[in-house]
């Protein structure tokens, strides 16, 4: 493919983000803290969350200190218990860093847990020794229970957050979404994608295929010739567009509803290691909801995903980005079913 004829360039450019997902080389076996965390211990038992199976329609809101978090919350017995706790009352976490890893502090119960041997990533909340929550800013390897993964912060941004000397974790029920209609709206996933060559275009149907997510290409008003995604010529439409930070090609067919979609898988070929200008312009126009969960994920012939989803997110800041993934060009539907299973939406 043409695209291989630039492999220094393509080299040279970012491989980071997505690859950084299974960096764990700095990982080490800690035993963690001792701290029994409360003298008073109750025990909430998991056949407290089988009365009634509407622990779904709990929203739980988390806050460290007094920023609020995007948790994508795991589906067990321990957060079952956790959002029965916070239907009554709001939880409070006084927590203190420990080995430079993880703020941790005690529940004041104990939670239903399953623990097993693994190594944290940035950001995972966990359960340990059933009744302490700890929040990690570096990797640690020890036997814990998964509560969940912040999902709106940087690396660095955690590192702000929480390494420091102490933090104040608080859990409450979101009363606004908290669903008690069983007819309530089901939320609806989108893949919006933008594809010259078809690679990603070929991706978004693998996603949809397997979600059943109604599918809507971003179409540009002018299409793109062979000549315009010449990258080897200076003076090309690409190459013009993709130096000129206010360039917003047009869009052909506006998105109808589009707030009605959530979450939206957002599809982009890479681009001198950046996102094409026209998915600016389409983030910028579509009313997206407030809150709404955009998964961008892209395809390139060697480069990674570099910074190009973080920087589209200054077109939605509103929006609950997660982290996004590059596939290689024809990567199989197994592969990108496997990677949407993965984030559990
Ligand atoms: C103008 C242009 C710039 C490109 N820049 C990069 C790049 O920086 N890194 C890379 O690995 N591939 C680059 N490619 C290759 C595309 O990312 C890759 O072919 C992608 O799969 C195309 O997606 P599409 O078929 O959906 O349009 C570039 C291609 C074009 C046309």
């Amino acid at each position: 493919m043409k695209f291989f004829l630039l492999p220094l360039l393509f080299a040279a450019m970012t491989l980071t983000a997505c690859e950084d997902n299974d960096n764990n080389s700095n990982a080490t076996q800690t035993n963690p803290h001792n701290n029994n965390g409360t003298s008073e211990q109750t025990s909430v038992p998991a056949q407290q969350n089988t009365e009634h199976n509407q622990n779904d329609e709990v929203t739980m809101l988390a806050k460290i200190d007094d920023i609020a978090i995007n948790v994508q919350w795991e589906d067990n017995e321990a957060v079952n218990a956790l959002k029965n706790l916070v239907k009554t009352s709001t939880i409070t976490v006084q927590m203190s860093q420990y080995g430079d890893f993880e703020q941790v502090g005690p529940l004041g119960q104990s939670l239903p847990h399953q623990d097993e041997q693994i190594t944290t990533k940035l950001g995972d909340i966990v359960l340990y020794a059933g009744n302490q929550i700890s929040i990690f800013f570096a990797p640690n390897t020890y036997r814990y229970t998964r509560l969940g993964k912040i999902t709106d912060k940087t690396d660095e941004e955690l590192k702000a957050l929480l390494d420091k000397d102490n933090v104040t974790l608080t859990l409450s029920k979101d009363a606004i979404h908290t669903q008690t209609d069983p007819t309530a709206t089901q939320k609806k996933p989108l893949v919006a994608y933008f594809s010259v060559t078809h690679h990603t275009q070929a991706i978004a149907e693998h996603i949809s295929n397997h979600t059943g997510a109604t599918l809507y290409e971003i179409v540009p008003d002018t299409p793109y010739t062979d000549e315009d995604i010449n990258y080897g010529d200076k003076n090309s439409r690409t190459s013009i567009e993709q130096n000129d930070p206010n360039a917003r090609p047009a869009i052909a067919f506006d998105m109808d509803n589009i707030e009605q979609y959530d979450p939206i898988y957002l599809g982009y070929p890479i681009w001198w290691a950046e996102a094409p200008k026209i998915m600016y312009t389409f983030l910028e126009n579509a009313s997206i909801k407030e809150g709404t969960t955009i998964v961008p994920f892209c395809t390139s012939g060697s480069s990674g995903i570099g910074s190009s989803a973080i920087l589209l997110q200054q077109a939605a800041p509103n929006a609950n980005w997660l982290e996004g993934q590059r596939f290689a060009i024809g990567a199989s539907s197994s592969t990108v079913a496997n990677w949407v299973d993965s984030l559990n939406l």
